[in-house]
């Protein structure tokens, strides 16, 4: 069998088929999934009944793995620290209380975002496997950065070119009214600075750099950067470059953090929802950082 990728609409969503990613891949394997995602952004395969090692394994074709644990609140976990646990469960595996910090904390994925924005090396890939998934509500939504950065004007494209903006996770927190961060949480969620505006390294693209986790543009007062990115953030969600994916179980979802946003849509969190994310390391800063 050889691999197959369908064009969905919109178009940067590619469906793969004629290979079971669960097993080694030869490496003209993997670099053929590499350049689809280069091409495309996202990559949709079904049926992949990972354990959690072959997510792992398969995840690594394409970099190193993040440590996830510094990106989140802790408080025991279910899944080692290669993965993050994007699921509803605790540590019983049973649906985290209405109340429960880290349920409230997690709600943050319901905001477009890009993965590790807020780190000062941000995410490469995210690999998003539905292991047990609900039937009503809990989509996940995509957005590709290139094709909104294409539609800006050129005036905007001139004005934004050499934008930095401060990423943070207790931005994105604070959206939602979720302020009851520790001094040490603080510390390690200080903001880092990414470009508005980056360049793939693979298809020379430039792309909208744009997270939930921005609270303000380098320079600029705070409340002018915030209406600014608000506008453009209205602007890149529209439904022409969004893409909504409806879970079967045992999806894999892969995406490019580079070149696109995603969000979970809200669904009945007293089902089990059980999502484990490999998230792929980039290796390069879009941006100087402020000295520590
Ligand atoms: C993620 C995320 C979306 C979802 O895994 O990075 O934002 O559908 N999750 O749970
Ligand atoms: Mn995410």
């Amino acid at each position: 069998m050889s691999i197959t990728i369908k064009q969905l609409t919109p178009g940067f969503i590619g469906e793969v088929s004629g290979i079971d990613v669960t097993q080694t891949l030869t490496s003209a394997q993997a670099a053929e999934l590499e350049a689809g995602m280069d091409r495309y952004a996202v990559l949709i395969y079904h049926d992949q009944r990972f354990s959690d090692d072959q997510q792992k394994a398969f995840s690594r074709n394409f970099g190193a793995l993040e440590d996830t644990a510094s990106a989140t609140i802790v408080t025991g976990r279910r899944l080692d620290a290669d993965m993050a646990d994007v699921s509803n469960l605790g540590v019983d595996h049973k649906p985290l209380a209405r109340d429960d910090r880290r349920r409230l904390f997690n709600l943050g994925n319901q905001l477009w975002h890009s993965d590790s924005s807020f780190k000062a090396v941000p995410a490469k890939f995210s690999l998003l496997s539905g292991r047990v998934v609900v039937d009503a509500g809990g989509n996940t939504e995509f957005a590709d950065m290139r094709a909104a950065y294409d539609a800006l004007d050129d005036r905007t494209k001139a004005e934004i070119e050499d934008l930095v903006c401060e990423h943070s996770l207790i931005y994105s927190r604070g959206l939602l009214g979720f302020t009851d961060i520790t001094d040490q949480e603080r510390a390690s969620f200080r903001p880092v600075r990414q470009r508005l505006v980056r360049v793939h390294p693979a298809s020379g693209r430039k792309s909208l750099y744009l997270s939930s986790h921005i609270g303000t543009i380098i320079g600029w007062p705070m409340p002018e950067a915030r209406a600014f990115i608000r506008d453009l953030s209205e602007h890149a969600v529209q439904p022409r470059f969004t893409y909504s994916h409806k879970w079967r179980p045992f999806d894999l979802v892969m995406w490019d953090n580079r070149a696109t946003m995603h969000r979970v849509r809200r669904f009945d969190e007293t089902q089990v929802r059980d999502m484990r994310r490999t998230t792929v390391a980039g290796d390069s800063v879009t941006a100087e950082q402020l000295a520590a």
